[in-house]
């Protein structure tokens, strides 16, 4: 009896689970869509009934999500983080939404995220990180989206955007990266050439406009003739880099000085001459030396000990003599000591 009765209960547990709505939040059953908003929540409430396709989150207080936050809701399609106070998001935070195809984390801190920190959202149509401070996207941000086609960061920090983040978004057809720090050197020219591309097809983007150089502060990337645009030169390490993932994924690799954009200077730089080092023929010269010197220092030895020798065999010649002689042999033995000296000196 007693057992039944357990049973029974936790069937109804059970069934209140799966059926049951999160405290706080409101259930639509119709559109299975979960309404959270506005509720002072500090993390994603749990219980969400299984089936949720929508999920409203905004205008909340939520400032960490765990890894796999959101594996209790597989089918979900829409997830809405807007203004709550989410600074850094976890890797693995998205597994298992292989279904989500609008992600609105807009009016949050975002500073940076992580390397193909989407990449379990093979669906993804609309993504919107307006309104973080995100200074940097990596570029391995997701799988190459077929179906995205919103990309909204608007309102960042960024200097530059990488062209390959871009491309791994074939279907992309609104872009927002207006009210950004935008630096118009060299390196964004091949976002001002992939942009313009992109409004030939029918793209729209808001607008790109610099915040540094000083010359190009307030002007429209868009509008910027291309003749006082050249390509960066690019060193070898940095070619190295662009092959293995993209060109900007060389975040710290060049961070080139803005550059100048008088032609002038920048004839100037790409013609200047690279020191190169010449290890071949310093060691020639080196060996050079080295051999002048040994043979200079054969033939002084070899002056020094005939030298030697000669006044020696002088000395003695006039000794002998002076011992066989009279006494009359001294001019003589001057004579030796004369020939010694000027041969020393
Ligand atoms: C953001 O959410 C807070 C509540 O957390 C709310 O008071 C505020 O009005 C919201 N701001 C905007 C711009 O919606
Ligand atoms: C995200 O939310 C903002 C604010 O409500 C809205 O303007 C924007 O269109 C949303 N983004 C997407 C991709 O739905
Ligand atoms: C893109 O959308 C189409 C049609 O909605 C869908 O059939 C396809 O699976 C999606 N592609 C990916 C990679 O999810």
């Amino acid at each position: 009896m007693t057992g039944d009765l357990l049973l029974l209960a936790s069937v109804i547990c059970l069934l209140q689970v799966a059926c049951g709505c999160p405290e706080k939040c409101h259930c639509h059953a119709a559109s299975n869509s979960v309404d959270c908003r506005q509720q002072g929540l500090d993390a994603v409430p749990p219980d969400l009934p299984p089936q949720t396709l929508t999920l409203h989150l905004q205008d909340n207080q939520i400032h960490r999500l765990p890894a796999s936050a959101f594996t209790s809701v597989p089918q979900l399609t829409t997830l809405n983080l807007r203004n709550n106070s989410l600074s850094d998001l976890v890797p693995g935070v998205f597994d298992g939404l292989q279904h989500l195809q609008v992600l609105n984390l807009t009016q949050n801190s975002l500073r940076s995220l992580e390397s193909r920190l989407f990449q379990p959202l093979p669906e993804l149509r609309e993504l919107d990180l307006s309104s973080n401070h995100l200074s940097h996207l990596p570029t391995p941000l997701g799988e190459p989206w077929q179906n995205l086609t919103v990309f909204a960061v608007q309102q960042n920090r960024l200097q530059q955007l990488n062209r390959g983040l871009l491309e791994a978004m074939p279907s992309v057809r609104l872009l927002f990266l207006k009210d950004n720090l935008w630096n118009c050197n060299c390196q964004l020219l091949s976002l001002k050439l992939w942009l313009e591309k992109f409004i030939y097809k029918g793209g729209i983007v808001d607008s790109v406009i610099c915040a540094s150089p000083d010359a190009w502060k307030g002007e429209d990337l868009l509008k910027i003739p291309h003749e006082l645009y050249q390509p960066c030169p690019l060193p070898s390490a940095d070619l190295e880099s662009s092959q293995r993932g993209g060109l900007g994924s060389a975040r710290p690799a060049v961070p080139r000085p803005p550059e100048n954009h008088g032609a002038g200077d920048r004839d100037h730089a790409q013609c200047e001459p690279k020191p190169k080092p010449r290890p071949a023929n310093l060691r020639h010269a080196v060996a050079t030396v080295i051999i002048t010197g040994v043979v200079c220092g054969v033939v002084c030895l070899m002056m020094v000990v005939a030298a030697i020798y000669g006044c020696t065999y002088a000395a003695v010649t006039a000794q002998w003599h002076g011992r066989h002689t009279a006494q009359t042999s001294e001019p003589e033995k001057t004579e030796g000591k004369d020939l010694c000296d000027s041969s020393a000196a």
